[in-house]
């Protein structure tokens, strides 16, 4: 794989924040991740996210606020049960764990943003191998 594509998920809220404390640093990440910014992730629903891999990503992640931190309350309990449905889902499809990740960060955090997505984008690469 040459360079593998990576969607991120990012909530409205802490990882969008984080994305874009990360931009105004110039804080640099592989240049083939695509940032999506939804309202929370508890409004995502699996058929979104196996959208993303039908439509040529290598991995997708899902980026929110911290447990309790969500600003519509259950969302990222609400995140939980959909990540694990997609889990599921992508297993059936031979979707590797892998490249199928949830994660929260803090707001404003640009440099946990730019660790958590690199981190994930090369563990995309190595299970390409
Ligand atoms: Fe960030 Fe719900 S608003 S996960």
């Amino acid at each position: 794989m040459t360079e593998p594509r990576v969607v991120v998920f990012t909530c409205n809220w802490s990882a969008y924040s984080a994305l874009e404390t990360a931009g105004s640093k110039r804080l640099a990440y592989p240049t083939s991740v695509r940032p999506i910014r939804v309202m929370c992730l508890g409004r995502l629903h699996p058929g979104l996210v196996l959208k993303a891999f039908e439509s040529g990503a290598d991995g997708v992640l899902l980026l929110g606020c911290p447990p309790d931190e969500c600003h519509y309350e259950f969302g990222n309990r609400r995140a939980e049960e959909l990540f694990q449905e997609t889990k599921a889902l992508a297993h059936l499809l031979g979707i590797e764990d892998e490249r199928l990740k949830l994660d929260w960060i803090e707001a404003g955090e640009g440099e946990a943003f730019v660790q958590k997505v690199t981190e994930f984008y090369r563990q995309v690469v190595d299970g390409s191998h």
